[in-house]
């Protein structure tokens, strides 16, 4: 049961009333730290210590899947030395991350193309997902190396292998047969989209599980972004009308 302040019905949000799945893109970490004179890096470290503290609670909450964007397959275009403090900081995180967020239960996956990482990275997203996968809580999706449309490439080609091999016929190709194919299978499509900074872009993020998604824009960066701020943003979402092309 959450609570959390008002709604159009009473003051009080119920679980009907909870996103089942929120989708958060976390941006405004660079202008964070230039507005303090410091090194992009520090503003990352910062956003690292706000997405587990969000991270928590939507987990406390109820939240039944929580998808953060971490790394795209653009930010590879970044300085290698803004590049390489990122993947720094993934490390030292993932490794705290494989005790942390056991009493929450919480359920680790990682979408996006792991190929690209180092060994050492790529060895603790597995470890992660391996010591979670039977968990019951919270599934928390780390988009990492992830692009919409790679996804949705990578699903056109699995397609094929399949159509070729005979596992699948032309005729079983539908919406619910292409959502099976990607990163995100099995799992509901995001009620909701944050995006902290001020920014009205989508950036490649979740571009086919967002087609009746409800966006709230909010002008915080994300290192300053806290629970009261995912409040708001759930009250927000909470009092849309979503109609999903109906009337
Ligand atoms: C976008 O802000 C943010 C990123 C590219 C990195 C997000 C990563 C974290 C918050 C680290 C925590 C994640 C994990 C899994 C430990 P930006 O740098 O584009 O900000 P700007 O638009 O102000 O320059």
């Amino acid at each position: 049961m959450a609570f959390f302040g008002k709604n159009k019905k009473s003051n009080i949000l119920t679980d009907a009333d909870l996103p089942v799945h929120i989708g958060i893109i976390m941006d405004g970490n660079g202008r964070w730290a230039k507005k303090r004179g410091l090194p992009r890096s520090a503003g990352h470290s910062a956003g690292a210590k706000t997405f587990r503290t969000i991270t928590r609670y939507c987990s406390d909450i109820g939240i039944k899947y929580l998808t953060v964007y971490a790394f795209s397959t653009e930010n590879w275009k970044r300085p290698e030395n803004e590049v390489n403090s990122l993947m720094d900081l993934f490390k030292s995180y993932l490794e705290e991350a494989l005790a942390d967020f056991k009493d929450d239960s919480i359920v680790v996956k990682f979408i996006g193309d792991k190929s690209r990482f180092s060994d050492d990275l790529r060895k603790l997203m597995i470890e992660n997902e391996e010591s979670s996968k039977n968990r019951d809580g919270m599934v928390l999706n780390i988009a990492m190396n992830y692009g919409s449309r790679d996804e949705i490439v990578r699903a056109v080609k699995n397609i094929s292998i399949d159509v070729k091999s005979g596992k699948v016929s032309v005729d079983d190709i539908n919406e619910k047969l292409v959502s099976s194919y990607l990163y995100t299978s099995g799992q509901p499509d995001p009620d909701l989209i944050i995006r902290p900074s001020g920014e009205h872009r989508i950036s490649n993020f979740l571009l086919w599980q967002s087609a009746y998604t409800e966006f709230v824009i909010m002008n915080k960066l994300w290192p300053d972004f806290n629970t009261s701020d995912l409040n708001e943003a759930i009250n927000i979402f909470s009092g849309r009308n979503r109609r999903y092309g109906g009337i």
